[in-house]
């Protein structure tokens, strides 16, 4: 495994991270068991991954908990989240989640604690009335790094990060990134680098790449929409040369090595309840990158688009 410094948080993380969210949900969202999700866990963590990302939401703060019980707590960078919607919330709510969170875990505190999935329409409300929460809750110890990650599907933009990568208290944000939504590199990446506020990458690899069905009926739509030249459509698969030419071994082999290896990433995390993709995903993410030529062909081709593969999760048309 490689490690580097997030941001200027001090933590030491692994450039794969676990995210125990999505789709898969370490499993849960196909029905495993508690004990095969923690399992899913241990097979990332006994692979050198350190950094595990977990939420409120996702119902995998316990099994992620359970799993942490059989390491060094040091050895690992804990991250979950708690969505707040609207004026309703409160600094009270906020640390009534923070501890139910822990309580959840297990533990005595988490490493980032994230709000998660903020609307541009409410980041004002997040950062004036609910951060001090959060604030109050790290001098407490009880939270180490304070994070604010964004609504992928309903924000593609990324109007909200825009303004939480200039301003306080943010130390880690969470985004989009993939090689058909390449926004970040020019809107996000050159100010996180400059701040060092910490990165964490989602929709690496989502249904789009996952799913070749999906990829050819979302490509379709957009050459229809004059979004893709039609050219992309010619081979059957628009992402097909980057197993024929650019030497990947997988569709979702190139796409975690293009988000790995751009400037400004910290960590990759991928979601899945299957341990033979925690290996695989693995490896990829510790591939070498593209050549140089792919890459320019992924910018030249894909650069233009906005959001594009940014599901919600649930089931998806296709294979
Ligand atoms: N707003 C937010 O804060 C937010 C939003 C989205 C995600 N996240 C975080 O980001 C993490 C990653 O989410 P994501 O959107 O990147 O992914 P995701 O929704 O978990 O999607 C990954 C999909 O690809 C499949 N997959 C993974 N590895 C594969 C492989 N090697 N070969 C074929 N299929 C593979 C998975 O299915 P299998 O189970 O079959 O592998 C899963 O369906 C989440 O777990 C969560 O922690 C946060």
């Amino acid at each position: 495994m490689e490690y580097r410094s997030l941001g200027k948080t001090g933590l030491n993380v692994s450039v794969a991270g676990l995210g125990c969210g999505g789709n898969s949900r370490l499993g849960l969202g196909r029905g495993a068991s508690f004990d095969d999700c923690v399992a899913v866990v241990r097979t990332a963590v006994d692979l050198g991954v350190n950094f595990l990302d977990t939420a409120e939401a996702y119902g995998t703060e316990e099994i992620v908990g359970a799993a942490a019980r059989s390491y060094n707590r040091d050895r690992l960078v804990i991250s979950t989240k708690a969505i707040f919607r609207g004026a309703d919330d409160t600094a009270e709510t906020v640390t009534r989640r923070v501890d139910a969170a822990l309580q959840r875990l297990g533990l005595d505190y988490v490493d980032i604690f994230h709000f998660h999935a903020v609307n541009p329409a409410t980041y004002e409300h997040h950062r004036d009335v609910l951060a001090p929460a959060l604030i109050k809750l790290k001098e407490q110890g009880k939270v180490r790094h304070i994070g604010i990650t964004e609504t992928g599907p309903r924000d593609p933009e990324q109007k909200m990060l825009a303004r939480a990568i200039e301003e306080a208290p943010w130390e880690v944000i969470m985004l989009a990134y993939s090689l058909m939504n390449q926004g970040a590199r020019l809107n996000i990446f050159p100010t996180t680098r400059r701040r060092e506020i910490g990165t964490l990458l989602m929709f690496v690899v989502r249904n789009i790449f996952s799913n070749a069905a999906y990829r050819r009926d979302v490509s379709a739509k957009l050459v229809e929409q004059g979004l893709l030249d039609a050219s992309v459509l010619s081979d059957g698969d628009p992402l097909g040369f980057l197993v024929s030419e650019g030497g990947a071994e997988s569709i979702t082999d190139a796409a975690y090595r293009y988000a790995r290896h751009e400037q400004g990433a910290d960590v990759i995390l991928f979601g899945t309840g299957n341990k033979d993709h925690v290996r695989a995903n693995i490896d990829s993410i510790l591939r070498p990158p593209l050549p140089p030529p792919v890459i320019e062909r992924l910018h030249a081709s894909f650069g233009h688009l906005t959001g594009v593969g940014l599901d919600l999760p649930g089931p998806v048309k296709g294979a």
